[in-house]
């Protein structure tokens, strides 16, 4: 399988012809590798209702036809929409034939662009023996180290860019508390306020913690 980074915290898990595509900000994304209309999904992973994280998903989820997982107050809301949806709840999980989704929490506010609250969450994906743990939008906080305990982390998705999110200071110590194999970082420098040193945030956490970390640009994979 591959992890492929299409821009900000959007991002597919490919295998063949299954692909898992997760917070679908494509449209109006300044750092978007593909098109909306060119994406392709089997399944549709949300982290949270910000507008750069839902993007494109009623689009795709329409086009596709792929379910769509998130919290279940932002899954009634796009389920109200017509898309097919899931709707666990913080630590609940979704079976389908390529593996599990499972709920976490992050740290973060949420509002959908229809103006709805709801809860933010992360989200620890089991794609064909593959653990990747996409943290959403979070600060650090001390719970992040419980994720890995359900399933050893080989790949973190890791907002790294500040101001909306942790920094890449505060990053470094998600990293040792997440535990990952590899940590990918996402959501910086697709905006001014969240510019940031990405190649320092490397060095930082290879230094500190026993993780790896794969810059990627946008279009970018990396085979676990
Ligand atoms: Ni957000
Ligand atoms: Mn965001």
């Amino acid at each position: 399988m591959e992890v492929r980074f299409l821009g900000h915290a959007c991002f597919e898990l490919i295998d063949g012809d299954t692909t898992v595509l997760i917070d679908p900000f494509l449209t109006g994304n300044p750092k978007a590798a593909i098109a909306a209309e060119d994406a392709a999904a089997t399944t549709i992973v949300l982290t949270h209702g910000h507008a750069d994280h839902v993007g494109d998903v009623s689009a795709i989820a329409k086009r596709t036809g792929a379910p769509v997982v998130a919290i279940t107050e932002l899954a009634g809301e796009l389920g109200e929409e017509g898309l097919d949806v899931r709707d666990p709840n913080m630590g609940g999980t979704v079976k389908f034939d390529w593996g599990w989704v499972k709920i976490v929490p992050a740290w973060h506010t949420s509002t959908t662009p229809k103006g709805t609250y709801n809860t933010p969450a992360g989200v620890l994906i089991n794609f064909q023996d593959t653990v990747v743990y996409h943290l959403g939008d979070t600060c650090v906080f001390s719970d992040l180290q419980l994720v890995g305990k359900r399933a050893p982390i080989d790949v973190a998705l890791m907002c790294i860019g500040g101001h909306y999110t942790m920094d890449r200071v505060d990053a470094v110590d998600a990293a040792e508390l997440v535990g990952a194999k590899t940590v990918i970082p996402c959501h910086y420098n697709t905006f001014p306020p969240i510019e940031t040193d990405a190649q320092a945030f490397k060095s930082d956490v290879e230094s500190a913690t026993r993780s790896n970390v794969a810059i990627l640009e946008p279009g970018e994979s990396h085979t676990p």
